[in-house]
């Protein structure tokens, strides 16, 4: 079973290779002209996708070693993303399905990056487990009992971490993506040097607009009466905002542990890639008797090796897509 897979929801163009749920190739074209806007816009990102999608998906093909006419399947992110971006992935894998007469399957870019924890199979959760899904437009706790089986138990009511990251690391002067960077400064910094208050959230939601307005205060603060501020004290401004992100995140996930009485815990989505995250996640989960699964690096920010995996599974279970089918921006 042979089948290629686009991933093309935000600002990656990716192509990816799998034989029989293995692997064979994950080509991953992320587009930098966004660093300048301070974020993604849309139409570049469509533009963009356009012109790469096909030597990515050539370079795919060919580091898998596998021809085109081998193929059985063509799978594609349906959403959630931005439409003009999901719309180029969508109608190239419509047209490659028809013009091949294969099966043509849709995924869900969030199920894919929980199913990322399938790609390697040493090191796989077992049913059923909680993920923590943190992206640039999701913060999710999933309860997952089957491949394709998840039930979200917890989310943010407004913005996702990842996006928060991105908002601080902006008010901050440093270029997105942001995450990547305040990650870098925090790990000089001391995570307890300037204290930001937490919002309650009921049940297992989340919630990170407050956390923004404090910072956005906190910084007008400290700059009026200290204009060097942010330079002199940038690695301890990053660790204390990246602590309070994480300490919200970590809460949320022992206590929906702690209710469902699942000790398998896994990390999943773009934000997964933080550094501190990482080693707190694993310190709660020795403090908590869990078993950690944290994806490898290159499986944690946006690509088609997840969007693969999870095909994989849709197409042992007949699940495919019609030529009517079109891109869901907010599923
Ligand atoms: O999953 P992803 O690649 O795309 C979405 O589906 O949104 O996630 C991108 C998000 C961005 O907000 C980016 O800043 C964040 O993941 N991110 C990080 C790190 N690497 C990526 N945030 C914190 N620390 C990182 N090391
Ligand atoms: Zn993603």
């Amino acid at each position: 079973m042979t089948i290629l897979a686009i991933e093309s929801s935000c600002d990656e163009t990716s192509a990816a290779v799998s034989v029989n749920g293995k692997i064979q190739s994950n080509v991953v074209a992320t587009q930098l002209i966004h660093e300048q806007y301070g974020g993604v816009v849309p139409e570049l990102a469509s533009r963009v996708h356009q012109q790469r999608i096909v030597p990515v998906v050539e370079r795919a093909l060919h580091e898998a070693n596998i021809q085109k006419n081998a193929l059985n399947a063509v799978a594609f992110t349906r959403g959630p993303g931005l439409l003009g971006s999901l719309l180029v992935g969508t109608s190239f894998a419509k047209a490659l399905a028809l013009a091949l007469a294969i099966p043509l399957i849709e995924v869900h870019h969030m199920q894919a990056h929980v199913l990322a924890h399938f790609i390697d199979e040493q090191a796989t959760p077992r049913f059923p487990f909680l993920c923590l899904t943190v992206s640039g437009g999701h913060t999710q706790i999933v309860l997952i009992r089957d491949h394709l089986e998840m039930e979200i138990i917890g989310q943010t009511q407004d913005d996702a971490v990842g996006e928060a990251f991105d908002k601080t690391a902006k008010l901050l002067n440093l270029p997105y993506p942001g995450g990547p960077l305040i990650d870098r400064y925090a790990q000089q910094g001391n995570p307890l040097a300037f204290p930001f208050p937490e919002v309650e959230m009921p049940g297992l939601d989340f919630s990170f607009s407050g956390i923004k307005t404090a910072f956005l205060y906190f910084l007008r603060d400290r700059t009026k009466a200290n204009p060097d501020f942010i330079a002199q004290n940038l690695p301890d401004i990053c660790a204390s905002i990246q602590h309070t992100l994480i300490r919200i995140l970590l809460t949320k996930l022992r206590k929906a542990a702690r209710q469902t009485g699942i000790r398998e815990i896994a990390l999943a989505g773009g934000v997964s890639a933080n550094s501190g995250l990482r080693s707190a996640l694993a310190e709660m989960g020795r403090q908590e008797g869990w078993k950690v699964y944290i994806p490898k690096f290159e499986y944690c920010t946006d690509n088609a090796a997840m969007i693969a995996m999870a095909a994989h599974f849709k197409y042992l279970k007949g699940e495919f897509t019609s030529q009517e089918v079109s891109p869901l921006p907010r599923w």
